[in-house]
């Protein structure tokens, strides 16, 4: 499939699905405290989506069934919100979640600490946060989709962390996942060339120990396989002449 490039009228609407889900972001990550379950977070997310006017993206996406996936510690990605899973003091909470508004897609993730977290896990979490902002520098008319890739790669393997290779980032618009892929580790090949209008959700899954990953008997929560924290940071972005604009960030 050939990747989509944006009309300026799209663009508009993939400003606003994302503008949208970074106020979602915004309250979600005020809303963490120990004591509270995964589900209330999911609960929350739903109703600020569809108080947008929205629609949440993930719910029923491949029979996933919340608005919302909630990883706690250990889990990297698709953690499934449960009233008997319950944040407590010290945790990092991977949230991701995205939206459609007018049958537009955003997608976006971050990691949060709740309370004191372990410094080397607070360092975990920062540089998964720093390692995407780096692959951007590359996300740019001219150059090409594995430049942002391997700069990814570059800047997080100074760390020893592992890398997550069975799940990547991607192209996104009238759907939650387009072509092309967007690996977080070094590429042989440069991939294709970078257009304006091209709008991509960056999304580096790191982990503290080994790369390796799990998927547990609920068939979604995917998890370290050496049981080391993960951290997930993700944004949609648009691709331009210039700077990429992130979209799911409030300006
Ligand atoms: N945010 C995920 C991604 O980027 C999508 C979650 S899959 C779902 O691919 F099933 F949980 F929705
Ligand atoms: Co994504």
């Amino acid at each position: 499939m050939a990747v989509s490039i944006k009309s300026a009228r799209e663009i508009e609407l993939m400003r606003e699905a994302g503008r949208l889900l970074a106020l979602v972001h915004e309250e979600l990550g005020k809303s963490l405290r120990p004591g509270m379950s995964t589900l209330e977070i999911d609960i929350l997310a739903e109703r600020l989506i569809r108080g947008y006017d929205c629609i949440p993206n993930f719910l029923h996406y491949n029979g996933y069934p919340a608005s919302v996936c909630v990883s706690v510690n250990e889990e990297v990605i698709h953690g499934i919100p449960s009233k008997k899973r319950i944040i407590q003091e010290g945790d990092i909470v991977s949230l991701d979640c995205g939206l459609i508004y007018k049958g537009y897609h955003s997608d976006a993730a971050r990691t949060h600490m709740v309370g004191q977290v372990a410094p080397e896990v607070k360092k975990l979490v920062e540089e998964t946060r720093n390692c995407f902002y780096e692959g951007i520098k590359m996300a740019k008319a001219g150059k090409h989709l594995h430049d942002i890739s391997n700069a990814i790669d570059a800047y997080i393997s100074q760390f020893g962390y592992g890398v997550v290779r069975e799940f990547v980032g991607h192209g996104i618009g009238t759907k939650l996942h387009e072509d092309p892929q967007i690996p977080n580790y070094a590429q042989e090949r440069r991939g294709m060339k970078l257009r304006p209008g091209m709008t991509l959700a960056i999304e580096p899954m790191i982990n503290l120990g080994r790369a390796d990953v799990e998927i547990l008997d609920d068939d979604w929560t995917v998890v370290a396989a050496d049981g080391l924290p993960s951290a997930h940071y993700e944004n949609t972005i648009l691709i331009t002449e210039g700077e990429p604009e992130i979209l799911t960030v409030l300006k």
